[in-house]
């Protein structure tokens, strides 16, 4: 019996990584990479399954990702897992796991890889996504380090070729002032229309009432207190710092009250990077002081942010500079005869060996079939062995534009070919 439709698709926000997109996705790899090596960063490559108490704690209960998104494996040995919807609290796992809190601090660790939301799939945003993401964990609570990240996860987008990129940073504050400017937040909102969302987030997550996009909260929204008001004088010099670090650097970005991000275990800077004209973060990222406390280990500041690929991908659609393959120099080698292909496999070796790109029709024996191959192919140059070359050890090296040709012998066809390409 056949597989029904379903069955014969890939699951619902899921996609196939297609051959024509592989040139975009090596890009993307060889930039997280360069920038890795570049800053002295180390990869690592976490599980894809992790516990689930891993990112209830750290993510937060409340946060829509772990309310909502996580995709949960119950084993047979009745363990609870998950599909790593993110991978900071992976890495701050593996930190404290491999007792790298005792080598030379801060650690420095990037990534590449998928993760998993079960999120309503529209525009750039999908089940299964992929991140590189750069991670600083240990040492000191240095606002350097938050403006170098930021700095790096403009550089990603930067060497992508995303135009128009836009810095939107906050600061959220740490244990002390943000409970004080949390109280403020919920006393205003107490009073004022709000959604159905809002009215429930305020109780058990206010700060993520600032990210609302519906209508009848914006007003409500847009009156609200600002957090960088509350911020008390270790956090709002620690921003200071990072704000002028960054005008060193010449990037310049956007203070956005309402920037608070979605996962609880920020502390101090927040960041997110757009494109300009689509709404959608490309990168995100801040500082974490709290989390691997919040894992039960010792207090260790870090900062980190990942980049969104998929999001990559659309948006440089969206500008018209979608990464292509570069057309490769075409050869198509052509054989004729028996003792012809017998040699032909051997030749092919040699061209790959040397270095040559070259295509074969080996499976077809008929010349017209061949050359119609080559022609498909856009080839610009055909190598034609047929039975008098196999006798001869020669070849024929024939430019497909003009049909110029020329025999040259197999014991330099090799060089002869690499000049002309
Ligand atoms: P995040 O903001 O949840 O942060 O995700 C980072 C980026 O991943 C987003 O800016 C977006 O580009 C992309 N992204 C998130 N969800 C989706 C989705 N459903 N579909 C497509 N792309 C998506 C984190 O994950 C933090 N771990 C970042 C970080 C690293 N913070 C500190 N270190």
């Amino acid at each position: 019996m056949a597989l029904s439709k379903k069955a014969l698709q890939s699951v619902k926000g899921m996609h196939d990584i297609l051959p024509k997109d592989q040139p975009l996705w090596e890009k993307l790899r060889k930039v997280t990479r360069e920038l890795g090596e570049q800053y002295n960063f180390e990869r690592i490559d976490t599980p894809i399954v992790e516990p689930m108490a891993l990112f209830e704690r750290t993510v937060g209960e409340a946060s829509d990702i772990v309310e909502k998104q996580m995709y949960v494996l119950k084993t047979k040995d009745d363990d609870s897992l998950v599909l790593r919807p993110e991978a900071t609290a992976s890495v701050a796992r593996a930190y404290v796991e491999h007792g790298m809190a005792h080598v030379p601090q801060p650690v420095k660790l990037y990534y590449f890889g998928p993760l998993y939301r079960h999120e309503q799939p529209q525009e750039g945003r999908v089940r299964q996504f992929h991140q590189a993401g750069f991670e600083i964990i240990g040492g000191e609570s240095d606002p350097v380090y938050d403006a170098q990240i930021v700095a790096m996860a403009y550089r990603f987008l930067e060497e992508m070729k995303v135009a128009k990129l836009e810095i939107r940073i906050n600061s959220i504050g740490c244990k002390q002032c943000r409970p004080i400017y949390r109280k403020k937040l919920v006393d205003y909102y107490k009073s004022r229309p709000s959604c159905k969302t809002c009215k429930r987030r305020i109780l058990v997550n206010p700060l993520r009432v600032l990210d609302c996009k519906e209508k009848e909260c914006e007003v409500t929204k847009a009156g609200a207190p600002a957090m960088i008001d509350s911020l008390c004088t270790l956090c709002r010099g620690h921003f200071k710092l990072v704000l002028e670090y960054l005008d060193e650097l010449g990037l310049s970005y956007m203070l956005d009250n309402h920037l608070v991000r979605g996962l609880d275990y920020y502390s101090r800077t927040v960041f997110e990077i757009f494109a300009e004209g689509w709404d959608a973060a490309l990168a995100g990222g801040g500082r974490y002081d709290y989390l691997l406390e919040l894992m039960g280990a010792k207090a260790t500041p870090a900062v980190g942010c990942a980049v969104g690929l998929e999001r990559v991908g659309v948006a440089l659609t969206k500008q018209g500079t979608a990464v292509t393959a570069k057309p490769k120099p075409r050869v198509h080698f052509i054989h004729i005869g028996d003792l012809a292909k017998k040699k032909s496999l051997s030749l092919i070796e040699a061209l790959r060996r040397g270095g040559v790109h070259v295509e074969e029709s080996l499976g077809k024996d008929s010349l017209k079939g061949q050359l119609a191959a080559a022609d498909k192919n856009g080839a610009e140059l055909a190598l034609i062995f047929g039975q008098m070359e196999a006798f001869e050890e020669s070849i024929i090296i024939r430019d497909l534009k003009t049909g110029a040709q020329e025999t040259v012998l197999l014991v330099k066809f090799v060089e002869a070919v690499k000049k002309r390409l």
